[in-house]
């Protein structure tokens, strides 16, 4: 009791973001939703564009906080960047500051991803740890060890990372490097790293996510020579200069993962586009598995066919082609509605449970045992006022909101809007009930849930 009123304290008094959602659960979905680009390949793209010595064009760049906040970082590096609807001009010719600032990437883990480009580009690049975040620790130790492997001479003091090149050439030498874990991030750094390195790089034991492959494909289009990217080793041939390049986005396999399941939650039929519904496979075959059919429509649509019930289903979450830790969430907010009780263990990031106290508020009936989380299924969820603690997180509260009964206030949205592009409008668009206000009514609203709660413990 006396936690679960701390918890409606803190939400009274809610930290950088002005607004709210309110949500009006069991409103059917129904129509066609548009999916933006992958955030993910977005960001790391937009790092890769460092390498670019001229002008290049992004296109299909969602408008998020996360991709603003890049926007800034390249800024503050010396390079030029132009919005234009969602696509992005930058111009790279002038990059001359080797030295990312703190409170970018202390905002914005991509953004130490951008110390790979730098190292290759300049020849020395210093850029602060990201530190922890909501989700775990997350160590850099595999993008140092990498780039020491490329012939990097990497130091970190006081929470910097300084990394230079020796020699005259200031170019990294090519090498073969096998990484402990298949970091996505690492992965990226290193194989942006080796483009402009002499001679040739193998990198083993890889991430094969699709954003890396969507990231060798824009470093190639700017005149590199990278293959082997979305299997278990890639091989860089160093080149010494890259030139422009003009390149579509992925589209966001997460943001779509997410639709199909408040399709699957909500009992709803409609359609999604543009997916690359191959990225999608392990995220289909668990939707598969809990009863819905996913069908493919024109050249590049997905249909959603709820089933009757919602079926209890196991979920390991593994690097690529495993099942994403990003859709983890969302999965367990559709599994607390199943006839049956379903496992969902979580290997990638250490801490990435915390939405389990505010689904159990819904109603749901979750324990969690370590790295593991039981999911009984329940009847119903019944709307309430919960906290979004990180991105995925607060996707899975505003899917358990859509199908619960009465009215939820999500705060915290900042979280969402760091990662997933207009939400709020998208699920308006379909026929769910949702709206944005300013924080100061929701909060008005929680102080009034917490004065009840607390007269009722009297
Ligand atoms: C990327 C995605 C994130 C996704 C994650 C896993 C971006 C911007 N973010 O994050 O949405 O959830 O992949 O699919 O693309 N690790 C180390 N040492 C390292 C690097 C990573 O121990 O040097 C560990 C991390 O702490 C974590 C695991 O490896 O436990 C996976 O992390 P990683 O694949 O690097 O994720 P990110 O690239 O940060």
């Amino acid at each position: 009791m006396t936690a679960s009123l701390g918890s409606l304290e803190k939400k009274a008094s809610p930290e950088a973001d002005p607004s709210v959602l309110q949500i009006w659960g069991r409103h059917p979905l129904q129509g066609k939703v548009k999916i933006s680009g992958a955030k993910n390949a977005a960001l790391v793209l937009m790092a890769g564009a460092l390498l670019c010595p001229d002008e290049c064009r992004l296109r299909n760049v969602p408008s998020l906080a996360d991709v603003k906040r890049m926007g800034q970082l390249l800024s503050a590096l010396g390079l030029k960047i132009k919005w234009d609807g969602d696509n992005l001009e930058i111009n790279g010719r002038h990059l001359d500051k080797s030295e990312a600032p703190y409170e970018l990437v202390s905002q914005l883990r991509a953004s130490f991803f951008a110390i790979g480009p730098l190292l290759a580009r300049l020849g020395e690049a210093h850029v602060p740890l990201p530190g922890g975040c909501a989700i775990g620790a997350r160590p850099v130790d595999i993008h140092v060890r990498g780039l020491q492997a490329l012939g990097a001479n990497v130091q970190i003091e006081h929470g910097m990372v300084r990394a230079y090149v020796p020699g005259n050439s200031r170019r990294l030498k090519g090498a073969k490097f096998y990484l402990d874990y298949p970091s996505v991030g690492a992965t990226e750094t290193l194989m942006m790293a080796a483009t402009l390195a002499q001679g040739e790089t193998t990198l083993q034991n890889v991430a094969q996510e699709p954003e890396v492959v969507d990231l060798a494909n824009f470093c190639n289009a700017l005149g590199a020579r990278i293959r082997g990217a979305g299997t278990k080793t890639i091989v860089i041939e160093g080149v010494p200069r890259l030139g422009s390049a003009d390149y579509e986005i992925i589209p966001d396999r997460i943001e779509a993962g997410t639709f199909l399941v408040a399709g699957a939650i909500t009992r709803s039929q409609f359609s999604l586009f543009p997916v690359v519904s191959e990225h999608l496979i392990p995220v289909i075959s668990k939707l598969r598995e809990v009863g819905a059919q996913i069908i493919p429509e024109g050249s590049n649509g997905l249909r959603i066919i709820p089933g009757d019930t919602i079926k209890p289903t196991d979920i390991e979450t593994l690097p690529y082609p495993g099942f994403p830790t990003d859709m983890q969430a969302q999965f367990m907010a559709l599994l607390t509605l199943s006839d049956g009780d379903s496992a969902i263990r979580e290997t990638v990031f250490e801490n990435r449970l915390r939405h389990v106290a505010e689904l159990n508020r819904m109603g749901a009936n979750i324990r969690v045992k370590g790295n593991v989380a039981i999911v009984r299924g329940v009847p119903t969820l019944s709307g309430a006022p919960v906290l979004a603690t990180d991105l995925r997180a607060s996707a899975a509260l505003v899917l358990a909101a859509l199908a619960a009964e009465g009215k939820t206030t999500l705060q915290g949205v900042h979280h969402l809007d760091r990662g997933y592009e207009k939400l709020d409008l998208k699920l308006q668009q379909l026929g769910a009930k949702i709206q944005r206000e300013p924080a100061t009514a929701g909060m008005e609203k929680d102080a009034t849930a917490l004065q009840s709660a607390k007269s009722a413990l009297k």
